[in-house]
């Protein structure tokens, strides 16, 4: 039982995921130790401390195993080995006594929808179609020449790519460097399961389970995402792995619907801790079309997404709160200010997220409030998605502007910049040629510049991380909506135990007015370092955001 956590009077056990806070690293540009341009293990293991003292619970590790890059480390050659770039087992070890010697987590990426096509198993089942591992992955033969189906890859293109040598088309959901594997098949199920094993042994806090939603895909049928065994495997998942140990287990869940995420939380079921869901993330796309085709936020849809993902779980589910991963452009950039009110603005979000119910998650770097970086020619661009979408959509005739400007909007690599860490040459994070240019913004944007500064964004997140662990009412409270406010003001109460908190947020630059028919008792925080409030009735600034105690 978590100290102080006495669940709503019900003899729950509470988990420590539940109260815990996630910062997610990105290794490749987190921090090189050894001046190769690439960030590695010894680079975060030199800065635990920074971690620390931010307060975090548990780092969620995007993949460090060993991987040709071809998605940067998403397409995995060797689950039990480390990236050269990275450094080696011995490394990992160190990074995970150190974390554990500052009472961090280290949360894995567990990428099992596909390998790389490196791996071994894919370069023995290439070899025949009778080889031992041939049904590790899916084959189909060519249906009147050509592909099995029309099944389209998530990186651009057909999701089938022909072997010549054997005659029949595998299927890979990303690039063609990463197949996918059968996971009808029983034996590539007891793979994974060891392999998720040896690790547990190593004393690992948990897995993120990249796109999860998949491996119970029917592609003869094109189901991918939620097909009908997902839940039977990730029982048998739970009951041969981690199920005896006290562990975070996230499923990237796309598409996931709140009842959904019921059968992938619901702790009765004995699948996963939660869900990262991704609905109010897609709500700047256009309907029906893709991530690139963009329209613009509509702050009342957003309020009715989060709204109803904090009300419609109850006991049985549990949900990830977030506006930033490796795969999502900033937010301060995407739906904020990046500019005059940047710092107002990341303060807003930030204190808009984690007063809600969840478990919340912070991307590197969005506790300084890091930025987009904008690009001018593909030239730039490094992440496979978006240099396999740009010339998909050449070749389809788009305007080189329009791609462009859907890549500066959503491209991968705005939130893949090297970290900054300070106004040295690339912002301290190399002292070699960074892999992805550095933001040209790091001399103003920086670690050492937040925590020199009692009011930065880092402080802001320091003190959410702080309030969330002092105060049950964050995790366990009832989620009540303020409906009567101006659509560009987002406010809601949080009531546990008699006790009531009040959060007001202006997403917009314009000044609003905002009143409810009570007093405030206390700031917990406010980005207009306000010393008193009248919550009776006052005007919210450009991006205003403040939470109280409201007298009982
Ligand atoms: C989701 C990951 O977050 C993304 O970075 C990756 O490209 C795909 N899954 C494929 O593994």
């Amino acid at each position: 039982m978590v100290k102080g956590y006495e669940a709503k009077g019900m003899e729950k056990e509470v988990k420590w995921w539940q109260t815990a806070v996630v910062y997610q690293i990105y290794p490749r540009s987190f921090q090189d130790s050894d001046g190769d341009g690439i960030g590695d293990l010894r680079g975060i293991i030199n800065r635990i401390d920074y971690l620390k003292l931010l307060g975090i619970t548990a780092i969620w590790l995007s993949p460090v195993y060993k991987s040709p890059n071809d998605d940067n480390g998403y397409d995995i050659s060797d689950y039990q080995d480390i990236m050269d770039e990275f450094g080696t087992m011995a490394d990992m070890e160190e990074l995970l006594a150190k974390a554990n010697e500052a009472s961090i987590k280290i949360v894995m990426d567990l990428v099992v929808n596909h390998t790389s096509d490196e791996h071994k198993w894919f370069i023995e089942a290439k070899k025949s179609r009778d080889n031992a591992y041939r049904d590790y992955y899916i084959w189909r033969d060519p249906v009147d020449g050509a592909e099995p189906n029309e099944l389209g890859s998530i990186f651009s293109g057909s999701a089938w790519e022909f072997d010549e040598a054997s005659g029949q088309y595998y299927l890979h959901l990303f690039s063609k460097r990463q197949p996918d594997l059968n996971w009808e098949n029983e034996k590539v199920r007891r793979e994974v399961y060891d392999m998720m094993n040896f690790w547990l042994d190593k004393g690992v806090g948990g897995f993120r389970m990249d796109v999860i939603d998949l491996i119970g895909k029917l592609p003869d049928q094109g189901i991918t995402g939620n097909g009908p065994k997902l839940h039977e495997y990730l029982q048998e998942m739970n009951r041969e792995t981690f199920g005896s140990h006290d562990v975070l287990t996230v499923g990237e869940t796309w598409g996931a619907t709140p009842e959904i995420a019921k059968q992938y939380s619901d702790p009765k079921r004995n699948e996963l801790s939660m869900v990262f869901q991704f609905e109010h993330i897609g709500l700047d796309q256009q309907e029906g079309k893709d991530k690139w085709d963009l329209k613009p936020l509509d702050i009342a849809e957003l309020k009715e997404v989060l709204v109803k993902w904090q009300t419609s779980l109850g006991d049985e589910g549990w949900n990830s709160l977030f506006w930033n991963n490796h795969d999502l452009p900033r937010i301060v950039s995407r739906w904020g200010n990046d500019r005059e009110l940047r710092e107002q603005c990341a303060k807003m979000f930030a204190i808009l997220l984690h007063i809600m119910k969840g478990t919340p998650y912070i991307y590197q770097g969005e506790e300084i409030g890091m930025t987009n970086c904008p690009v001018t020619s593909i030239d730039e661009v490094e992440d496979i998605e978006a240099v396999n979408m740009y010339h998909d959509r050449l070749a389809k005739g788009y305007a080189v502007e329009d791609i462009i400007r859907s890549i500066n909007a959503k491209g991968r690599d705005n939130a893949r910049t090297p970290m900054q860490w300070d106004d040295s040459v690339n912002g301290g994070f190399t002292s070699g040629t960074p892999w992805l240019h550095v933001n040209p913004n790091y001399a103003e944007i920086n670690v050492q510049r937040n925590l020199d500064n009692p009011d930065s964004i880092f402080y802001t997140y320091k003190r959410l991380i702080q309030l969330r662990k002092d105060n049950p009412i964050i995790v366990w409270g009832d989620f009540e909506l303020i409906a009567h406010t101006v659509k560009e003001v987002f406010a809601y109460y949080r009531l546990y135990n008699g006790e009531k908190w009040l959060v007001a947020a202006n997403m917009s630059e314009r000044e609003h007015a905002f009143g409810v028919e009570e007093d405030a008792d206390e700031i917990l925080i406010s980005n207009y370092n306000r010393s008193s409030i009248d919550i009776r009735q006052l005007t919210l600034q450009p991006y205003e955001a403040f939470a109280v105690k409201v007298r009982g």
